[in-house]
């Protein structure tokens, strides 16, 4: 059986692969496998690991004959056509709870660093524009007793929820269920989007891709927003409509903008928001600590190894398959 790896993946787990099963793996290491290399790839491949980057379409299900496993080194998986996989009866597994802690990391460090200008005091001492202590240079905005407004309250939120708290932060959410039971155990507070928008002093975008939530903060929703707030996106950029984000952040309308995901990635320095000084920028980078993406790796690896044993995954998407006697 041929286990397809998009990317180069520097792992000494791939050596626990056993031999029995051939491993193509891309090896380019800075850049994903190209497209028609996919499509040709997938073919008689059994199973594949892939990432963010690719999109495992209705063609890449079309072409592939022999597919049992898609296996995405990710919690999202708005780039695999889940339905497709399904029909045909291929497991799709993916990486979550691994990963919440990294993100809701990345999701502070952007409120933090946005918050109290920290790129911008950088740049300004590399442009040697530093010449005295200034009263209110670059002064930004506080944090602890702040209002935290999470939109999707799923397991990333809960634990930035928690860290938020721990700062002393008042945390809302808004859902598209609302969550008595974490209500109480995290004291954090249900809000409508509206409210969540107009009260909070930091909002913070987990909301996963999905039709319902694409777009869903647009002009109308960010000028709800405080022109002290700050809005952070480590989810999807298809959340967001980013000629509005712009708009409202040249207009000053809120204070900055911390983003670590793009409507198109990756994003290119000539976009828009690049302009901004109170945009700070990182290339979806919300998992990315060596131990988080080490366990990213392992599951996955372990989703791939076990589909194609006939077991059930670790963390599986689509769990009708296991009940469809066209499972290969
Ligand atoms: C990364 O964006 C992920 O979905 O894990
Ligand atoms: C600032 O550096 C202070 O001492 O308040």
């Amino acid at each position: 059986m041929k286990i397809l790896i998009t990317r180069t993946i520097k792992s000494a787990l791939l050596d626990n692969i056993p031999k029995e099963f051939e491993v193509v793996m891309w090896k380019e290491e800075d850049s994903p496998m190209p497209r028609a290399e996919l499509l040709r790839e997938i073919e008689d491949a059994d199973a594949v690991f892939t990432n963010v980057s690719d999109q495992i379409d209705f063609e890449v299900f079309e072409r592939a004959k022999n597919l049992k496993v898609v296996g995405t080194m990710a919690v999202g998986f708005d780039n695999i056509n889940v339905q497709e996989a399904t029909k045909r009866g291929i497991l799709v597994g993916h990486t979550p709870d691994v990963l919440s802690e990294a993100v809701a990391e990345l999701a502070l460090a952007l409120m933090f660093a946005t918050a109290r200008r920290v790129v911008e005091g950088m740049n300004y001492i590399h442009q040697n524009q530093w010449e005295s202590w200034g009263p209110y240079l670059f002064a930004g905005q506080k944090i602890s007793g702040k209002k935290l407004g999470i939109i999707g309250m799923g397991r990333i939120g809960k634990i930035l929820a928690k860290m938020a708290r721990g700062i002393n932060m008042e945390v809302l959410y808004s859902n598209r269920r609302r969550d008595e039971q974490t209500e109480a155990e995290l004291n954090v507070d249900y809000r409508d989007l509206e409210s969540l928008l107009k009260e909070s002093d930091y909002v913070v975008m987990l909301a996963p891709a999905t039709p319902e939530t694409y777009h869903m903060l647009g002009y109308e929703q960010f000028a709800l927003m405080k022109p002290t707030s700050i809005f952070v996106n480590v989810s999807r950029g298809s959340t967001v409509n980013e000629d509005d984000l712009y708009k409202i952040l040249s207009e000053k309308k809120i204070f900055a903008a911390g983003l670590d995901v793009f409507e198109v990635e990756p994003i290119k320095n000539n976009h828009p928001l690049l302009t901004l000084d109170n945009v700070i920028a990182v290339p979806h980078i919300g998992s990315a600590t060596v131990d988080t993406r080490d366990k990213m790796v392992e599951i996955t690896l372990n989703n791939i190894l076990r589909g194609l044993k006939g077991e059930r995954l670790l963390h599986t998407v689509n769990k009708e398959v296991y009940e469809l006697s066209t499972r290969k």
